[in-house]
């Protein structure tokens, strides 16, 4: 099987053609970064129209660099939601102009189902696995015990980690986009703040807090911009801290979800992580520990998997295809898509037996 996968979420442009042997044919990324950075974030309207702008040229190029023709595909999966719905609009309205032409089955993945499966597209992970999923939008513990079956053990009740990641930075002045640039500040720490609080650490439940650890940075950077020592070091040191005190957060709540996962999901296989914060090194080595102690494998995708891609979307459709699923062309694009199927407000899940 070969199929054809679309990202468009956000400020990724992405087209990808994975197989069925786990094999990714093409990977394509445009990202968007220069058009948003004069903004310090993403625009959704400037995003909308620039994956307008590149999105055909891009598929042509995967499809090139694959040496396939459409008629070779077995399907085209688009990014269906959520995100911003402006571009989630142009992705899967162009995989299902793809879809329809072509006369090939057309598949709405939900995001967050891509990052959650890839580590079967890198890995062949067998089902069930505890899955630390950490992105820009979302921060969340997840048991996965097959496609389409997601039990949410515990969430971020404010921020995301991405978000506060991207917030930190654009505190310190590190600029945008804010999680690698923390990663590379800290790594350059000469005495990291160890004090910045930990929320949530120690409960019974698996939930994560990240606006207090805000605050608290906040409340850091300007009693250093007042006392005029905010210099270099000072944006290293902070950077290092707050690195330090939100991975220990999440590493805290992973290892109390491991705890309570194997009493839910005996025969769980892994610890899994995803989403982009995933391509953090120092949070990638203190979550093998945890997975360590717990007795589990620990899998990471590569970084460039970690982050939006298309290989991850066309991955997610390719498992839902050899299930005999496929949508409806008349799928309508949803900004908002919980994963886990108990969550509030959800209402199907697009794709249809
Ligand atoms: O999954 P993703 O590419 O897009 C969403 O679906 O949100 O995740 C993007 C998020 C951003 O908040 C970015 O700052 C964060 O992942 N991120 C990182 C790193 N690389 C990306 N956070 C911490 N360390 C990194 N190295
Ligand atoms: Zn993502």
């Amino acid at each position: 099987m070969i199929v054809l996968g679309i990202e468009s979420s956000c400020d990724e442009t992405a087209a990808a053609i994975v197989d069925s042997e786990r094999q990714i044919r093409a990977n394509l990324i445009l990202s968007q970064l220069d058009e948003h950075r004069p903004f310090g974030g993403v625009v959704p309207e400037v995003a909308a129209r620039s994956h307008l702008d590149h999105l055909d040229k891009l598929i042509a190029a995967a499809m090139q660099e694959a040496g396939l023709g459409y008629d070779q595909l077995d399907g085209i999966a688009a990014t269906g939601g959520p995100g911003l719905i402006g571009g989630v609009i142009v992705g899967a309205m162009t995989g299902k102009a793809i879809a329809a032409v072509h006369r090939k089955p057309f598949i709405a993945v939900n995001h967050l189902e891509g990052h959650a499966l890839t580590a079967r597209l890198t890995d062949n992970v067998a089902f069930p696995y505890l899955l630390l999923l950490v992105s820009g939008g979302h921060c969340q513990l997840l048991i996965v015990e097959g496609v389409g079956l997601y039990r949410r053990l515990g969430a971020t009740i404010d921020d995301a980690v991405g978000e506060a990641f991207d917030k930190a930075a654009k505190l310190l002045g590190l600029g945008y986009p804010g999680g690698p640039a923390v990663e590379r500040a800290a790594a350059q720490a000469q005495a990291p703040v160890t004090d910045l609080p930990r929320p949530m650490k120690g409960r019974a439940d698996c939930n994560f807090s990240f606006s207090g650890l805000k605050t608290a940075l906040r409340q850091r950077v300007d009693a250093r911009r007042a006392a005029g020592t905010f210099d270099a070091v000072a944006q290293a040191d902070l950077a290092a801290g707050f690195q330090m005190a939100a991975i220990d957060t999440l590493c805290d709540r992973t290892a109390q979800a491991a705890r309570i996962a194997r009493d839910l999901a005996p025969g769980l296989s892994a610890l899994v992580v995803a989403g982009g914060v995933a391509a953090n090194l120092a949070l990638r080595a203190r979550l093998q520990a945890i997975a360590a102690t717990a007795g589990l494998a620990f899998v990471a995708p590569p970084g460039r998997l970690c982050t939006d891609n298309a290989a991850m979307i066309a991955w997610a459709g390719l498992e839902r295809l050899r299930l005999g699923e496929s949508s409806s062309l008349d799928f309508a694009p949803r900004p908002r898509w919980p994963l886990d199927q108990n969550a509030p407000g959800l209402s199907g899940a697009g794709v249809k037996a």
